[in-house]
């Protein structure tokens, strides 16, 4: 009798154990129980110890063979389970490539910057010119300059932001508590420019940027924007400034159906000062006089503080918030709204 085939049945019942596992840790098992410390192969091993040397040769080259067989029926279903494992993990993770791609969010453009976009194209087709210029400011240029006395409460760390530095004059620092000083700066330059020409041209600028201001809540924030507008030369007057109010107005709240008041008011740097108040006829917001800007005639000092003879030079400035056009114009009652950054919010206005 072929020795073999008395172990035969061990290596069949080992294939079908293998068989039947359906996953590597029941392969595992089942190789446990032929050949693990105890299993059906190490106890035929461990039997050999009765026989006699001469039984034992060929009894244990049987039992070689039959764990050899085993082995080679654990490998190849190792094999094929490894396969099929792979298979359902591919089958699970499978991607439909025939699906569209994620887009990239495409942004927008906030809407404090649509609202100063949209003043600078309705000034841009006036014929004013866009200026830019410092947010971090020395003390002249901010306040001396303006006309604002030593003593004006503006002035207070109360309501302006001072930087610890000063400049290479000695001037005090501060973060510009309003555009105004832009006034200074463009004009400057343009006197400079046209020194010595007869005719020199109008100043016609507006000057958009970040404003800072100590003050914080639902309609104030420490860092605000506002619009600077100058107009300078020689016959400019309360009118004209009138009437490029309203023309700015209506163009930017795209209706005739609104009125201004000239309020009025103070402000060191202009004689006589307005506040602009806007009403609208109709729409949410129909019936309520609105503070939009101050404005005013610009004061002589100012001029002369340009470089300008004020005998001579003559005009008027304005200077708007764009927060608060920005929140008339899209309905917006709370200002912290535009600076949170909440995606929801901003998400609107793409
Ligand atoms: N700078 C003023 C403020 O921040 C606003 C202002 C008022 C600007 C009158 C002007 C002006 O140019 O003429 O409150």
């Amino acid at each position: 009798m072929d020795p073999t085939d008395e172990l035969e049945p061990l290596v069949r019942q080992a294939r079908d154990a293998f068989a039947q596992a359906t996953a590597s840790a029941e392969l595992e098992d089942a190789k446990a129980r032929f050949l693990g410390k105890s299993g059906l192969v190490t106890q035929q091993l461990k039997a050999l110890a009765n026989l006699t040397p001469q039984e034992k040769k060929a009894r244990g080259a049987l039992i070689n063979r039959t764990k050899e067989a085993i082995e080679a029926a654990l490998a190849a279903r190792r094999e094929g389970l490894a396969g099929a494992e792979l298979d359902a993990q591919l089958r699970a993770e499978a991607l439909d490539v025939t699906l569209p791609g994620r887009k990239r969010g495409a942004g927008g453009v906030h809407p404090i910057s649509l609202a100063q976009e949209r003043i600078e194209a309705i000034f841009g087709s006036m014929g004013f010119d866009v200026a830019d210029g410092p947010e971090i400011e020395s003390d002249w240029y901010s306040f001396a300059a303006l006309n604002n006395p030593e003593n004006h409460p503006a002035r207070s760390m109360q309501d302006t932001f001072y930087v610890d530095l000063k400049d290479s004059e000695g001037r005090w620092l501060n973060l510009r508590p309003h555009t105004s000083p832009m006034q200074i700066r463009y004009a400057r330059a343009h006197a400079r420019r046209y020194e010595g020409v007869a005719h020199m041209p109008d100043i016609r600028v507006i000057a958009p940027g970040r404003t800072y201001r100590v003050d914080s809540d639902a309609t104030h924030s420490p860092m605000f924007h506002q619009v600077e507008g100058l107009w300078v030369g020689g016959s400019v007057s309360f009118r004209d400034l009138k009437a490029l109010y309203l023309e700015f107005i209506q163009a930017f709240f795209e209706t005739a159906e609104l009125k201004l008041r000239f309020r009025p008011s103070y402000f060191p740097f202009t004689e006589p000062s307005a506040e602009i108040d806007v009403m609208f006829e109709s729409g949410p917001l129909q019936g309520k006089w609105l503070e939009v800007s101050g404005s005013g005639q610009v004061h002589p000092q100012v001029i002369r503080n340009m470089g300008l003879d004020p005998e001579r030079y003559i005009g008027f400035a304005f200077g708007s918030g764009i927060d608060r056009l920005a929140m008339l114009r899209y309905g917006i009652n709370d200002l912290r709204l535009f600076f949170d950054g909440d995606l929801r919010f901003l998400s609107q206005f793409r």
